[in-house]
């Protein structure tokens, strides 16, 4: 029997089926939650901006990486369940993104349009980090179930390019940092490099 088809035998029962969803949108809510609890109590450091930018980023990343090892666990530990949580993950990355984004925009810009462009073309990371951001755009409108059925065969190519973009955001985070500061990026790419040998690895022994 195919490792996925055994999987499906590996189900929660229906109660804690029925709780896993919501559950996980209070979990993936939590950072939000508690960055707004951090400003509310005055309590993000001497820069709260900063700090949302760097609250919001992370996060951001962290769900791209939650996302992609969705398919992975689900091979190795057999649960089915989780694939279920896909979509989730990954609206809730772009949501970070977005939120990341918008903070940069509106709190650290003001929304000074001319200012805005002088900072893409003159800091690569900003620009890998729109690149970034407008790749996601596509692949978050078209992760419900009608552009699943519209797109067909089109849709997995398209959703591939989550590896290419969440490495133009590790690339975004690399550039930002002084070169004490590199481990923390350097750990994200590492897990990014395990997630995509993984891939590389299952499509080999296909
Ligand atoms: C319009 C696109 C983007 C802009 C303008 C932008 C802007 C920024 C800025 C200004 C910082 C530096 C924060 C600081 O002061 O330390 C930063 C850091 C970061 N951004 Fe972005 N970003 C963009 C897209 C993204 C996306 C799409 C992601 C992830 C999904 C992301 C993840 C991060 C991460 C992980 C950091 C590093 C946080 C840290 O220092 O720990 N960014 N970004």
């Amino acid at each position: 029997m195919p490792a996925i088809q055994k999987s499906l035998l590996m189900q929660p029962k229906l109660s804690i089926r029925s709780a896993i969803k919501p559950v996980t949108f209070i979990l993936c809510s939590l950072p939000l939650l508690l960055a707004i609890y951090a400003v509310s109590q005055n309590n993000l450091g001497a820069n709260p901006v900063e700090g949302l930018l760097v609250t919001t980023g992370e996060w951001g990343l962290r769900f791209l990486l939650i996302t992609l090892a969705v398919t992975p666990l689900q091979f190795m530990f057999k649960w089915a369940w989780v694939a279920k949580l896909r979509r989730m993950l990954g609206l809730f990355a772009f949501f970070y993104a977005m939120m990341h984004m918008l903070i940069w925009l509106v709190l650290d810009m003001g929304l000074e349009w001319s200012a805005v462009v002088n900072e893409i073309i003159e800091k690569k990371y900003i620009a890998v980090g729109v690149i970034a951001l407008f790749g996601l755009l596509p692949l978050a409108l078209t992760s419900n179930r009608w552009a699943i059925r519209k797109l067909g065969k089109k849709w997995k190519p398209l959703h591939r390019l989550v590896y290419p973009l969440t490495l133009l955001v590790v690339v975004h985070f690399l550039w930002q940092v002084r070169a004490n500061d590199i481990i923390e990026p350097v750990m994200y790419l590492a897990v990014l490099l395990v997630l995509l040998g993984w891939r590389f690895y299952k499509s080999l022994s296909r």
